[in-house]
């Protein structure tokens, strides 16, 4: 678990699954029932992390990770915090949450894609020390009908930034 002021980052578990599905929908401000996230998390090789804020695994739920490593690789599918604990550092400690599971599963190397139009999550996954290799072009669908293209960001671990930090 790790720690900092009052937020708390941990691996998730089954007993999590009603958190995450709220949390993910309130961060992105679209439901996402339960049975989705079971779904995300069956394959081998998926994991979750839960963020709480108040410095004990048993405060309020703030933000959550899904994720999947398969050998030396990691790929974040969601990265979410909700909005009353949005810039307090929740993220953040997040990716770092993410690092840690990721290097300790054997993973090389951290993949993850942002919407063109979130400066907040990349300037986010910036911070944290990823870098844009790719582009692709009208990648999401917006509500609104629009099209987004979606950068492909990566982490290359290492024992400095992977398990040691
Ligand atoms: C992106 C998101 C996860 C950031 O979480 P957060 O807990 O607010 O992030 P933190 O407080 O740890 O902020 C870390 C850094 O991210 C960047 N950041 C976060 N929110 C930002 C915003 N609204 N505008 C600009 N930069 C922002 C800043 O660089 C910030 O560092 P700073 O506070 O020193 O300036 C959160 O805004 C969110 O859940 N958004 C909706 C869902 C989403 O878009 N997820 C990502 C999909 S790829």
């Amino acid at each position: 678990m790790i720690e900092e002021e009052e937020i708390s980052v941990r691996m998730a578990s089954p007993d999590d699954i009603d958190a995450i599905a709220w949390l993910y929908s309130e961060s992105f401000g679209s439901t996402r029932p339960r049975d989705d996230v079971e779904q995300y998390l069956k394959p081998d090789g998926t994991w979750a992390l839960l963020a709480t804020m108040g410095g004990t695994e048993a405060m309020t739920p703030a933000g959550f990770v899904l994720a999947r490593t398969i050998l030396d690789e990691t790929e974040v599918f969601s990265v979410g915090v909700v909005p009353l604990y949005q810039r307090r550092g929740v993220g953040e400690t997040l990716m770092k949450g993410t690092q840690h599971i990721a290097a300790i599963g054997g993973a090389r190397t951290i993949f993850l894609e942002v919407g063109t139009d979130n400066p907040a999550a990349q300037s986010l996954y910036e911070k944290s020390g990823y870098t844009i290799v790719g582009r692709r072009p009208d990648y999401y669908l917006r509500d609104d009908g629009k099209r987004v293209a979606a950068l492909l960001l990566r982490l290359t671990l290492d024992a400095q930034n992977g398990i040691n930090s």
